[in-house]
């Protein structure tokens, strides 16, 4: 994407206009014939929305330390040219900030990873709508239909990405396609000579289900009335919908293609992996098609979310170490080498359980969500491959004692809506929610760092799933992760805030007492070599707690939650806000 760097010299411009098109997304039968409209014959489309393109978006790079300036408008219109009145998928009226009273078309960007200051950072209740006739935002958001951010691009060379996240709508919206990369480069990645130009590949990881129409997807849930056992209904007498506290497709869709395929040279690349799906983890591997895992076959990882590892780190190079798991949110960037397979094509899989660890295998079908693209190594060499794999892409001086701690923690509970189950008529299914610190999103601010500080957080998960769990604003170290008592640990009551206590909360022991160092101790309460560099999206493993540490360096208010955006939405994120030292 080429910026306007002349009205403001110093300077990349650029207008990125949210837009519904017609995608293309590749249905295809099992046999590759055309996926035809059942009733009229034709191949079906797809209608979704993207920025300034039917799906995703450019790519923006950027480069420290050059400031980027983007206006982004709402420009959702219908084929007429009308604003669109109405979502692609059913809007749950009942969760935060989603009222009868909002419009259903509603958006607010953010930099997912930037560095950005509050005013600038897509606050979720700062949507903005393009139609006239809508109520006007009275939260804070922008009049129009468009707001302009500059991003100062204070921070180091990352894999950065920006989607919508406009408060009670973020999932839809990511779902409906409001998602795309942006690459922020610097000198000291450049001296790197990593793969570059055609061998550098953004891949988003996404997953979606697709009606029979070629529409998308994206499951929900009438609520149920206790009064005519039967779905609740709206104002007009029409059922009303919830999304339930997950969402998995039955497909794999990167770059907004179903299960692609990439020709390439047998040579390296270096392939910047996202995580865009809802809710579905992956734990890649690579394979040769028919012949499973091969020596020197390998996905390794040389940064994370925001920033280069210090250390280049094999993954998938063995049937029992062979996964890069991947949460929503979460980016890695990979080199692969190709050289050794010359004409052979190559699968990246996955087997993540979804919900992931615990969902049950049985439910996963590996020839569908267990496959995510092909590499057919079909190109030949267009000359040598000088490019490198660093063997310690890039050091970081560590972040100094910090200056205060607190626990903050994650609970599942029950909200006092229920799920309509028509297969259980008349009964219902209580419906789940999810908080932090057993608080909903408009409650009052509890975190609040200081100017200027560093910070440890405890972030202790009482529930049964892993939950990525994102800080806007802040890279952060990963210092620990451990495993806690559960029988001791008091979970955070609403309205009980403040620094807690941390009353009865373990370190470094599991239920059954082990600490990482012992033997056979799972992994998932250890630090991975994956973690070791900056992050912003971390996992949490169920049982457990993980320790970050981060300097919060500007003011304003800020949010962090789950990144599974189902959690984020209902009710797991909460504001945090800088305040003056
Ligand atoms: Cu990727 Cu607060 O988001
Ligand atoms: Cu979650």
């Amino acid at each position: 994407r080429q910026p306007d760097t002349t009205t403001t010299p110093g300077s990349d411009r650029y207008v990125v206009t949210a837009v519904q098109g017609v995608h293309d997304f590749g249905l295809r039968r099992f046999d590759g014939s055309a996926f035809l409209d059942p009733v009229t014959g034709k191949p079906v489309k797809t209608t979704s929305w993207g920025y300034d393109t039917s799906y995703l978006g450019p790519t923006i790079e950027a480069r420290s330390g050059r400031p980027v300036v983007v206006t982004y408008v709402n420009g959702l219109v219908d084929a007429a040219g009308a604003p669109l009145a109405h979502h692609l998928f059913p809007v749950d009226h009942t969760i935060d900030g989603a009222g009868w009273d909002v419009p259903e078309i509603r958006l607010v960007p953010h930099l997912h990873g930037g560095h950005v200051a509050a005013e600038f950072d897509g606050n979720p209740l700062f949507w903005f709508s393009n139609d006239p006739k809508a109520a006007a935002n009275g939260m804070g958001g922008p009049a129009g239909d468009r707001v302009q951010y500059t991003y100062d691009n204070s921070q180091e060379a990352a894999t950065l990405w920006f989607h919508d996240h406009a408060m009670g709508v973020t999932r839809l919206n990511v779902y409906a396609g409001l998602a795309s990369y942006y690459l922020l480069r610097d000198d000291a990645e450049a001296a790197l000579g990593l793969p570059s130009g055609a061998y550098e590949v953004p891949l988003v990881l996404q997953d979606k289900s697709f009606n029979d129409d070629g529409s998308l997807s994206y499951a929900s849930y009438p609520l149920y009335s206790t009064y005519t056992h039967g779905p609740l209904l709206d104002p007009k007498g029409n059922p009303m919908y919830s999304s339930g506290p997950e969402t998995y497709g039955n497909t794999v869709v990167v770059n907004g293609v179903v299960w692609p395929y990439l020709e390439v040279e047998p040579r390296k690349y270096r392939f910047r992996l996202l995580n865009g799906a809802d809710s579905r983890f992956f734990n890649l591997w690579l394979e040769v098609a028919g012949q499973g895992p091969q020596p020197g076959l390998q996905l390794v990882q040389i940064g994370a979310e925001s920033g280069l590892l210090p250390a280049a780190v094999p993954l998938g190079d063995g049937p029992d170490d062979r996964g890069l798991l991947l949460a929503n949110g979460e980016r890695a960037d990979v080199i692969i080498d190709f050289s050794g397979f010359a004409g052979k094509t190559i699968v990246l899989r996955n087997d993540a359980a979804a919900p992931y660890p615990m969902g049950d295998p049985a439910n996963f079908n590996a020839n569908t969500v267990g496959k995510v693209m092909q590499f057919r190594v079909t190109k030949p060499l267009a000359g040598a491959d000088t490019s490198a794999v660093p063997a310690a892409p890039r050091a970081h001086a560590p972040l100094p004692e910090p200056d205060g701690t607190r626990i903050v923690d994650l609970q599942e509970l029950s909200d006092v809506y229920d799920l309509y189950d028509p297969t259980q008529a008349p009964s219902a299914i209580p419906r789940h929610e999810l908080r932090l610190n057993g608080l909903r999103f408009m409650d009052p601010i509890t975190e609040l760092p200081r100017l200027g500080t560093v910070e440890d957080w405890y972030i202790v998960n009482t529930t049964v799933d892993m939950h990525p769990i994102h800080l806007h604003l802040v890279a952060y170290e990963v210092v620990e992760k451990g495993a806690f008592d559960p029988l001791a640990y008091r979970p955070a009551a609403g309205g009980d805030m403040g620094v807690m206590a941390p009353n009865g909360f373990q370190k470094d022991t599991d239920p059954e007492g082990k600490h990482p160092a012992d033997p056979g101790f799972d992994a998932a309460y250890a630090v991975a070599p994956t973690e070791a560099g900056l992050k912003d999206t971390v996992r949490v493993p169920p049982g457990g707690y993980v320790r970050i540490r981060a300097r919060f360096d500007r003011k304003g208010v800020y949010m962090w939650h789950c990144h599974i955006l189902a959690h984020e939405e209902h009710s797991m994120m909460r504001p945090f806000e800088v305040v003056a030292p």
